[in-house]
């Protein structure tokens, strides 16, 4: 409520990537202050997913921490993982400024920001730091991109390769995104043969890292558009379950213009309530076409409990928020994880895995 009524229009009546900055800095100046802890959990939440102990299904979605500088505030405010980046293997600015818009009739945001990444070297080394040689008590997904200006296929497996081979380490899991819309040709990689290459190269590598640390391979997720036709995402469901790939995170931003939007002629990517539509269709299908055999992430215009669970009885088996946390405010993710546990008490679920994929079957 105070979040809504004093601290929002003080915050959106400024540059909106400027506050973004502004504020991670205060969070990340605010991490430094707290011990990393584990974050809400309840038995009704509590997951095991690819090997990974999830306390709760509420991440935080990557491009809100990039560059990994705020780490031990989200388990703070109710996270129960956390995915920086997109982080690429080079480091870049990403596309000149504006490029960040909020729609506030609409709470949606527009976003073009390109990769701006601190890149793999300087990530990995923040993420060594948090980590002090431990575990850290919750999960962390590095989510890495292409360069911009590599060019060309092998160049791009090689610089995804990089990238994996710098993060991987200080990862609970890798999330490939193939997804982006700001990066020229990113979403090429979602084709058929191309995702086939891409994810058979970094399993391999997963798999070499993993005998040479005498550890387990770190599992990788792949980041998908909503804007793919119906036949795309069966090939995607294809190519995951012919690679055995761990995961899928459904959805990235749209650059679909409808509805409202369709005198909108600002480039970039659309997230939040505008998004949900296509993101739980593409949730849909891909639950569909992989039998439910696959974890699921469902991000896209998540701003309440109730959402939330919609999107896991669609089938995800996590969920993840970003728009949201911008309108809603910093408390959303505890009010998520709080009315979970009310919405599967009052339909009769002792815990979330039961739920999950029940509107989709
Ligand atoms: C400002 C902004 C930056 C983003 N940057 C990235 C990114 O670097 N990598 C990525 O995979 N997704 C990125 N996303 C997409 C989000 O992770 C998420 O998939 C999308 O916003 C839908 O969720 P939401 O409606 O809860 O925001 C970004 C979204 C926003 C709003």
């Amino acid at each position: 409520m105070i979040y809504r009524r004093v601290l929002r229009p003080l915050l959106f009546a400024q540059d909106a990537e400027s506050v973004h900055e502004r504020t991670l800095a205060l969070l990340a100046r605010m991490g430094r202050l707290v011990r990393c802890r584990r974050p809400f959990t309840d038995p009704a939440l509590s997951q095991e997913i690819a090997g990974i102990v999830f306390p709760n299904p509420v991440g935080l979605a990557a491009g809100c921490d990039k560059n990994a500088l705020a780490i031990p505030i989200w388990p703070r405010l109710g996270f129960g993982f956390v995915e920086v980046g997109t982080v690429t293997a080079q480091p870049q600015p990403g596309n000149p400024k504006p490029r960040l818009f909020r729609l506030p009739q609409h709470k949606a945001i527009l976003n073009r920001l390109g990769f701006n990444s601190d890149g793999a070297d300087m990530v990995a080394y923040r993420l060594s730091l948090v980590q002090g040689g431990k575990g850290l008590p919750f999960p962390i997904g590095v989510n890495i991109g292409k360069t911009r200006n590599v060019q060309g296929k092998a160049a791009t497996l090689d610089d995804y390769r990089a990238s994996f081979r710098r993060l991987a380490p200080y990862a609970s899991y890798i999330a490939v995104n193939v997804s982006s819309p700001n990066t020229p040709g990113l979403r090429q990689w979602q084709e058929k043969d191309r995702l086939r290459d891409l994810l058979a190269l970094l399993k391999e590598e997963s798999e070499s890292l993993a005998v040479a640390r005498g550890q387990r391979a770190v599992p990788l997720f792949v980041k998908v558009s909503p804007d793919m036709a119906p036949e795309d995402i069966c090939d995607v469901a294809e190519v995951v379950l012919e690679q055995q790939i761990a995961g899928i995170i459904a959805t990235n931003t749209t650059v679909a213009r409808e509805g409202a939007f369709e005198g909108l002629t600002e480039e970039g990517g659309l997230s939040g309530p505008p998004l949900r539509e296509r993101a739980v269709a593409t949730l849909k299908r891909l639950y569909r076409a992989t039998g439910g055999q696959v974890p699921i992430i469902g991000v896209g215009g998540i701003d309440s409990a109730e959402e939330a669970y919609q999107r896991i009885k669609a089938g995800a088996s996590l969920v993840q928020i970003y728009t949201g946390l911008i309108y809603e405010g910093p408390f959303l993710p505890l009010r998520i994880n709080q009315g979970l546990l009310w919405l599967l008490e009052r339909d009769g679920f002792k815990h979330i895995g039961e739920a999950v994929g029940i509107s989709s079957r």
